[in-house]
């Protein structure tokens, strides 16, 4: 919940996500997932395994993704925070996500904002990554689809497109 005084047991907790300094009171056992979701409305983030096997819930925190089922929000006070909402500017998709849409990387589309993070994060650091390596920064995204080849591609094709700009 967004407030300016934490109930008794609730911490409250200043993160800035995807450019906006929030402040929200957090349960001290909820995840950063469940707090993005469930209270910033940020429905972008899913939750598949809840347990650090699939993927899916992955955000940029600090400049590294991170499965947000796994981090307690209150360990996120004070963090920089980017989450698959946050890609898009102006109106217009970043590199990676029309990359995604013209290599129909999204299936069914349940892991496309976890890919999408870990993806931004690679390109973050390495503006042109190959096939091997979008591969290993991609094998703890997991793809039920396995559409893993069209996704791979994608994410070399935005590096190809787009240089250091994600
Ligand atoms: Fe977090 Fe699967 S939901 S790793």
């Amino acid at each position: 919940m967004m407030l300016d005084q934490a109930p008794l047991g609730v911490s409250t907790i200043r993160l800035t996500v995807n450019g906006e300094t929030i402040t929200v009171a957090a349960d001290p056992f909820a995840s950063l997932a469940n707090t993005l979701r469930d209270d910033l409305g940020l429905i972008g983030t899913k939750i598949g395994c809840d347990r650090s096997e699939c993927g899916a819930c992955t955000v940029i925190m600090n400049g590294k993704p991170v499965y947000s089922c796994s981090q307690l929000a209150v360990w996120a006070d004070g963090a920089q925070v980017t989450t698959v909402e946050g890609l898009a500017s102006g109106g217009q998709l970043a590199p990676v996500q029309q990359a995604f849409v013209q290599n129909n990387g999204p299936q069914c589309g349940f892991c496309t904002p976890g890919q999408l993070m870990t993806a931004t994060a690679l390109l973050s650091n390495n503006a042109t990554p190959n096939a091997d390596e979008v591969k290993q920064a991609l094998v703890g995204n997991l793809c039920r689809c396995s559409n893993y080849n069209a996704i791979v591609e994608a994410v070399v094709m935005a590096g190809e497109r787009s240089g250091s700009a994600v």
